[in-house]
């Protein structure tokens, strides 16, 4: 019967994998909002965004049209996505409609910290 226990011996091997490898993404993905957030602050997108990304920053008042409220999903132009803010990020949004989205020359991995940001904390804080 050790083909048996040899089957429980690797379905449990496979299982705690399974699981160790969810925990490491989990924890890399805390690690990259934490970090978004940082870059969210040290990039002046509160100012127009708002601390908590509600499109109430302090210089939203005098913007046409406003900065998004990222909690709305529905008003995103481009989209809230993960890679459709990436873009957003790297090339801007020009509508044609006056005050645009400027573009923002940063890393691709900090484009990812940032959208992921967005998506996790400030999209879920409605
Ligand atoms: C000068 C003010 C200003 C700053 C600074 C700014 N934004 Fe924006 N952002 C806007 C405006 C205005 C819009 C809406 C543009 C529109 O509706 O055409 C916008 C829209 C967006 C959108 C939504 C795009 C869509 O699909 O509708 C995202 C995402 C975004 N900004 C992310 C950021 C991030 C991240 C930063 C910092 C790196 C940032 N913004 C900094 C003004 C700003």
């Amino acid at each position: 019967m050790h083909w048996i226990r040899l089957i429980a011996g690797l379905v449990l091997l496979g299982l705690s994998a399974g699981c160790s490898k969810e925990d490491q993404t989990d924890a890399d993905q805390e690690n990259s909002v934490a970090q978004g957030r940082k870059i969210f602050m040290d990039n002046g997108c509160n100012l127009c965004h708002g601390p908590e990304g509600r499109g109430d920053g302090p210089v939203a008042r005098n913007l046409s049209p406003k900065p998004r409220n990222f909690s709305d999903l529905a008003a995103y132009k481009r989209g809230p996505g993960l890679e459709q803010i990436e873009e957003t990020i790297e090339n801007g949004l020009n509508t044609g409609q006056g005050i645009t989205m400027p573009a923002f020359p940063i890393a691709l991995e900090d484009r990812h910290h940032l959208a992921l940001f967005i998506i996790r904390s400030l999209q879920a804080n409605r």
